[in-house]
């Protein structure tokens, strides 16, 4: 099958960022949104990141308008009747997600095929809303989709292989490292991610570590590009709490329900960056965090990275997901210096299952425990 034309669903931070890739992949690109204001917001936030691109000499104007050129932006689904794929990120809520592919099933030709950037919902349970489940798979870019090279590509029970495999190839020509796996909740990455910023806020709402601390200690001391709290407010801590609700409802572990810090700011309306506050106020550039209690970032450095780890080895042994997706996953998702194998190869294995135990020792959390040999 040969792609030309690829539709988006909703156009918040993610979806104009997932239009923008493929517009400047030479796609032509169709932009939905629900209203008049969703259609102009995405429509700002994709001038935003060109406008950025061009100021810092990426991309010429005449490129960027080449590249804004062949995006077509609106309100009415019949828009995406001739697209070979459209992508759906709209928020974290299945009801609404179901409701939208039913309207993309009427809407859209019968030949094309329909992915969701869901960020830990089913696909399965997505897929089911049409008559077309051999067509609808998971598509999961991570933000910023335009810098970001990883992609998430789920197959369910029903997905046709040969609709996996297109997807694929039309990855890769995007230039992103695409990773195939069965639908489960948060994936590989988010469901690494996920469990290690719910940790992050227990440990600052159990007052052991401001927020600052830990960012410096994750900036410094492993070499991660954000801390924790600002990765909250970069991926929307609503957005954080929803996909925690998914994996918990999954995991039933009292480590996977959302942290109380995090549901207290997104009911005063701070969700992040995209409301102007989370966990940092964005009204004013932002320094990059800093402490100077180096025992408190140690601290918090080795609780984190150590949980992190483990939870690593764990996916692994399940047979979910392979080392080299793992690693991949988290540097070309997350932007970190390395992967956690790479990180547990460094530091040994017996180190860290004993640092392992040691946590689940002091925290008395069982969860932490090492797998049994
Ligand atoms: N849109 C487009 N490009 C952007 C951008 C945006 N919103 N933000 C930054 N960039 C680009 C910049 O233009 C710059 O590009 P060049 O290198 O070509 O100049 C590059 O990214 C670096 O940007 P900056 O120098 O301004 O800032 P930085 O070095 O601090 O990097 C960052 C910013 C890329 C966001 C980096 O901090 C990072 O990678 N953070 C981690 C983000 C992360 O973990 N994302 C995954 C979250 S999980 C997810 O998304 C999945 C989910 O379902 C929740």
């Amino acid at each position: 099958m040969s792609f030309s034309q690829i539709g988006v669903v909703g156009l918040g931070i993610m979806g104009a960022g997932i239009v923008e890739v493929f517009s400047r992949a030479g796609y032509q690109v169709v932009g939905v949104a629900e209203s008049a204001a969703a259609v102009t917001a995405g429509q700002s936030n994709l001038a935003k990141s060109l406008d950025r691109a061009v100021s810092k000499g990426k991309l010429t104007q005449d490129q960027s308008d080449e590249i804004t050129g062949r995006v077509t932006f609106g309100e009415n689904f019949e828009l995406l009747a001739n697209c070979d794929l459209v992508i759906e990120a709209a928020p974290e809520i299945l009801a609404l997600k179901v409701e939208i592919f039913s309207k993309l099933d009427a809407a859209v030709k019968p030949s094309g095929i329909l992915a969701t950037n869901t960020s830990s919902l089913s696909v399965t349970a997505i897929a089911n809303a049409t008559a077309r489940p051999t067509k609808v798979i998971g598509m999961h870019f991570f933000n910023p989709a335009p810098v970001q090279k990883f992609v998430e590509v789920i197959s369910t029970k029903h997905s046709d292989s040969q609709v996996v495999s297109e997807i694929v190839e039309l990855g890769n020509s995007l230039g992103k490292h695409l990773a195939q796996i069965s639908d489960q909740p948060g994936f590989i990455v988010n469901k690494l991610l996920l469990r290690y910023l719910n940790h992050a806020t227990q440990i600052l709402d159990s007052g052991q570590a401001s927020k600052e601390q830990m960012d410096a200690a994750m900036r410094e001391l492993s070499g991660y590009p954000m801390g924790p709290c600002e990765l909250l407010d970069l991926i929307g801590i609503d957005t954080c709490v929803e996909i925690l609700k998914t994996i918990h409802a999954d995991t039933k572990l009292e480590i996977d329900e959302p942290a109380p810090g995090m549901v207290k700011l997104v009911s005063a309306g701070h969700k992040g960056r995209k409301t102007g506050s989370g966990f940092y106020d964005y009204s004013a550039k932002l320094d990059v965090p800093t402490d100077p209690n180096q025992d408190v970032k140690n601290q918090v450095h080795n609780d984190l990275l150590i949980a992190y780890l483990g939870d690593c080895i764990a996916m692994e042994a399940t047979g979910y997901a392979t080392k080299a997706d793992i690693d991949s996953g988290m540097k070309l998702g997350c932007g970190l210096p390395n992967g956690p194998f790479e990180v547990i190869e460094s530091l040994g294995i017996d180190n860290v299952r004993k640092a392992q135990a040691e946590l689940s020792e002091r925290t008395g959390i069982t969860a932490y425990q090492p797998l049994p040999l």
